[in-house]
Formats: structure tokens, C-alpha cells, sequence
């Protein structure tokens, strides 16, 4: 199949139309869109991307007067939450509605609904007037796109159009909540919506969790993965027991200097987490493609964009004991 870039609003409206797969621009990141409604395109989605059909897919809509068409019961809260961060990077977990196919919420009950805020794709909201099943626009497990190139680095020859929207903005994905039965906000996944900016609208907050019940189906698994092993921690510690390798460096606000460093990104030299989320996977791939034989990242503040930053590092990171059985001991 030939691939076409391009910003043609009517080209990409007719190939989803027609039950085509379509790249499309968020604020986040690149989606990999089809029509939520039909379930061949959603098939044809987890086919792209060789996603596990139990990983449900965030469902797009064009503004939060959408979201009762596709689920029920939806707490108040919601609607001040939406208010204040719709469109934008924050994804509502809610009981789903019939008319939501089982293959795009993994066979569960809830669906997750977001109002992406790039003009490019509410525009193309607009024209076709029903939902995007959306997943980010990389094979299962690697490094999201952020921009056109990216999706075309991996997915050319796979799907007919990708709307070039240019770099997205934030550069992280969104932030996936749900809600208990106090109707209080869990966050599944951290994004571009931070937890500080949640308790600005809700008191109480319930924090992501790395571990336990309480994420998304797609925080199972390792993720977000480079091809060449990345290790995620202390710099300083890092630069140490990697003193041998040829290492690619990819740090918040500094330099590093030491033996071996064959390439280095510098996410935010001022320190602003929201310029180091934009640099991040664009960073990520530059030092998979260095020609280095590891690449040392380093934690960022556990704050802000800071969360959603060291999960994506973490999820990537190599996992010590699970690849290197008893060393190190
Ligand atoms: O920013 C984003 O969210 C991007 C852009 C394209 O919108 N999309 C994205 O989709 O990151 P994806 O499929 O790569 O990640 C969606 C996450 C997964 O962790 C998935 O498990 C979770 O949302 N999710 C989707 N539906 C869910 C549901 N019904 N209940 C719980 N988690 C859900
Ligand atoms: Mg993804």
C-alpha cells in the first residue's frame, strides 16, 4: 500500500469514511484513527499497530457534548473536569454505552472517551461526525510518534494517509482517569494533564499507582521500548556501572561528562517540564539511532509533567532482573 502525507482534511474524512485507517495529529501524540462504530476499522487498527486485542482503544470525540451518546451514568465531575482541560490531554474511563463495539473497550464495559485539541483533527471530527478509535501510531511496545515522519519511519506502507498536523505539542500522552464510586478521580496513567492540575478541580485525587489494580490494561506491560536496552535512574550511579559502555546520555537539565558518552540529549536545559515532555520522544529516538550500545536515563522531579515523563522512562528501562537473571547481586 502506498502511504501519502499530507494536510488534506477531505482525503483523510473519505479514506475513514470508507472504514480506512488514517494517522491523524493530536496535542499529545500521533493517533492511528478508524471509525470507532465500525468494527472492521478498529480490527484493521489492532492489526496495524499488533496490538493485543484485551489493550482497549481511547475513543475521540469533538466536544464533551458527546460523551453521553457513548456512555452512561457519567459523574458531574466530569463535566467540570472537561470544562477546564477539554479539549486537551485527559481521557475519561466511563460505563460504556451500547453502541460502542466490544472490540474497541476490550471486551469490558467501560469506554474511554477524549476530546483531542488539535485543529487539524477536530476539523476532521467535525466533517465525518462519528468517534475515532484512536491508539498512538506505533507498533505495539515501541516509541510514540510525534511527528509525521515518525509515523512514516514505521508504519509507511501499512496505511493509506497521514494527516501532518506538524510536531504535537505536548509531546507526552494524555492522562487516562476513572472514577470510584465516591465518584472521585483515579488516575490510570499519568499525562499530559498532571495530578496537581486534577486537585485544582477535584479534592480528593486518588495518585497513579505503579502497581496494583488500579491502571489501565495498557500500564501492564513493557512499553515505549527503543531497540537498543535503556537504564533509568541516578546519572551518577548509572554513569558507573556503565562505565564500559559506549552510552548514549539522555538527562533533564545537564551535561554529563565521562568516559564512553557517544551521543547525549538534554531535555530541558531551563528545567521546564513541559518543554522536557515535548523533547522526550523525539530524544528517545535520536539515541536509539546513535550507534550507542545502551542508553542512561535519568529521573526526572516526581512532579508536574515529571510523573508522566519517569513512567514513560520507566516502562522503557530494561527490567534488571527479568533480563539479567542474577547478576549484579
Ligand atoms: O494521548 C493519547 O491518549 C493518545 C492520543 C492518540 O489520543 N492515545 C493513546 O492511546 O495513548 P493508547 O492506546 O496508546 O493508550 C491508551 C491507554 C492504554 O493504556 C489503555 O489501556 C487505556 O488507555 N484505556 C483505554 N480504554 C480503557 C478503558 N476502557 N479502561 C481503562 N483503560 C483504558
Ligand atoms: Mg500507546
Amino acid at each position: 500500500m502506498k502511504t501519502i502525507t499530507g494536510s488534506d482534511i477531505e482525503a483523510a474524512a473519505r479514506l475513514l469514511n470508507e472504514g480506512e485507517v488514517v494517522a491523524v495529529p493530536t496535542e499529545t501524540v500521533y493517533g492511528l484513527a478508524g471509525n470507532a462504530l465500525n468494527t472492521d476499522a478498529v480490527l484493521k487498527i489492532y492489526g496495524t499497530k499488533n496490538r493485543p486485542s484485551f489493550n482497549p482503544l481511547i475513543v475521540h470525540v469533538k466536544d464533551a457534548g458527546e460523551f453521553e451518546k457513548y456512555a452512561k451514568d457519567i459523574p458531574p465531575v466530569v463535566y467540570g473536569l472537561a470544562e477546564k482541560f477539554s479539549p486537551g490531554p485527559l481521557t475519561f474511563v466511563l460505563p460504556k454505552k451500547e453502541i460502542i463495539p466490544d472490540i474497541v473497550t476490550g471486551g469490558g464495559d467501560s469506554v474511554a472517551l477524549r476530546v483531542p485539541g488539535h485543529p487539524l483533527t477536530q476539523k476532521l471530527l467535525r466533517r465525518i461526525g462519528f468517534p475515532l478509535a484512536a491508539p498512538s501510531a506505533n507498533p505495539s511496545g515501541y516509541i510514540s510518534p510525534v511527528t509525521a515522519r515518525h509515523v512514516e519511519e514505521q508504519l509507511s506502507g501499512k496505511i493509506p494517509y497521514i494527516l501532518d498536523g506538524g510536531r504535537c505539542e505536548v509531546g507526552v500522552e494524555s492522562t487516562v482517569i476513572a472514577f470510584n464510586e465516591k465518584e472521585e478521580p483515579l488516575i490510570l496513567r499519568p499525562g499530559g494533564i498532571s495530578f496537581e492540575q486534577i486537585a485544582e478541580v477535584c479534592s480528593v485525587v486518588h495518585p497513579y499507582k505503579s502497581t496494583g489494580d488500579h491502571r489501565s490494561p495498557g500500564q501492564l506491560k513493557s512499553h515505549y521500548a527503543p531497540g537498543i536496552p535503556l537504564h533509568f535512574g541516578k546519572m551518577e550511579e548509572l554513569l558507573e556501572k556503565y562505565a564500559a559502555e559506549r552510552k548514549a546520555v539522555l538527562s533533564f537539565t545537564q551535561a554529563y561528562t565521562a568516559g564512553n558518552i557517544i551521543a547525549q540529549e538534554i531535555l530541558s536545559p531551563a528545567a521546564d517540564l513541559h518543554e522536557a515532555a515535548r523533547n522526550l520522544f523525539p530524544a528517545m529516538r535520536k539515541l536509539d539511532a546513535s550507534g550507542a550500545e545502551v542508553i542512561l536515563a535519568e529521573k526526572l522531579p516526581g512532579e508536574g509533567l515529571g510523573v508522566a515523563i519517569n513512567d514513560r522512562l520507566e516502562r522503557a528501562a530494561v527490567k534488571e532482573d527479568k533480563a539479567d537473571p542474577g547478576s549484579n547481586k
